[in-house]
């Protein structure tokens, strides 16, 4: 602590705001980790995603685990079981508690992914990208898709038995893909938003409270923070909203 001024202490994050992954989607490290300083205590989980891990490496991961944060790494692997293994591994040396594979990757490389992971490090699924619709989804299949839901569905069951530890997915599934999954797993979901925020380019939004009471286990925004003219007063606010939803959920 620095002598002599006033200090103000931070209030302690909330438990909803512990359930808040901010995605850094930036360019270089030194914008990602100036963005960390600006959050300070009240965030402390965040994704890294291609973008900047193109750009920075382990070293950010690091720099994020130095800084007493939690780091979901959204790598997205998808290969042969063998090589997957191995970066699992690596990336799970880097600290990460949360890793993403392809749930196409199917379920040999599933079971080689959760063999890969080390003990601190929950690995997931990417069941169907939320930019897929049925029409695209039924592209890259070769088959006619009804419900995007249901493929989905079917991921997450192969996630469940390859041993995996949760999957990401829509806000819009998540009440479907519980069940599959059962209570222990993590299901983390982007596409959030604010309430009463404008949509922007995703097509299915849902708000933190909303999220989490479709069973969402953590939610990841990003541009709603990481572009806020007050990033904190922007975090703090969703923390504060999935609260209240949290509370009102609680008694009614
Ligand atoms: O839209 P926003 O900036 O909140 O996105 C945060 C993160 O969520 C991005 O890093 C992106 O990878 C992920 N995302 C997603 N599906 C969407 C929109 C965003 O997986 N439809």
């Amino acid at each position: 602590m620095s002598g002599g001024g006033i200090v103000v202490a931070r209030p302690p994050s909330s438990v909803e705001g512990g359930r808040i992954i901010v995605a850094l989607d930036f360019p270089s490290p030194s914008t990602a980790l100036a963005l960390v300083d600006r959050l300070g205590d009240g965030c402390r989980f965040y994704k890294v995603g291609m973008e900047l891990y193109a750009t920075a490496g382990p070293a950010v991961v690091a720099e994020l685990r130095e800084k007493g944060k939690q780091v979901f790494l959204d790598l997205k692997f998808h290969d042969i079981p063998n090589t997957v293994a191995r970066a699992v591994a690596r990336a799970s040396r880097l600290g990460a508690s949360l890793l993403t594979v392809h749930a196409m990757g199917g379920s040999a490389m599933l079971r080689a992914a959760a063999a890969g992971a080390g003990p601190g490090t929950t690995v997931l699924g990417v069941t169907v990208l939320t930019s897929h619709d049925a029409e695209s989804l039924g592209g890259v299949l070769g088959r006619s898709v009804q419900n995007v839901g249901a493929e989905a569905r079917r991921y997450a069951a192969a996630v469940r038995d390859a041993g995996l530890g949760g999957v990401v997915c829509s806000a819009a599934e998540a009440a479907l893909l519980r069940p599959v999954l059962g209570a222990e797993a993590a299901i983390v979901t982007p596409g959030i938003r604010p309430p009463g925020a404008d949509a922007g380019d995703q097509k299915r939004v849902r708000t933190p409270a909303e999220a989490f009471a479709a069973g969402a286990s953590h939610v990841v925004v990003g541009r709603p923070v990481t572009q806020a003219l007050d990033p904190a007063q922007a975090f703090a606010d969703l923390a504060g909203s999935a609260e209240t939803g949290r509370a009102e959920a609680g008694s009614s």
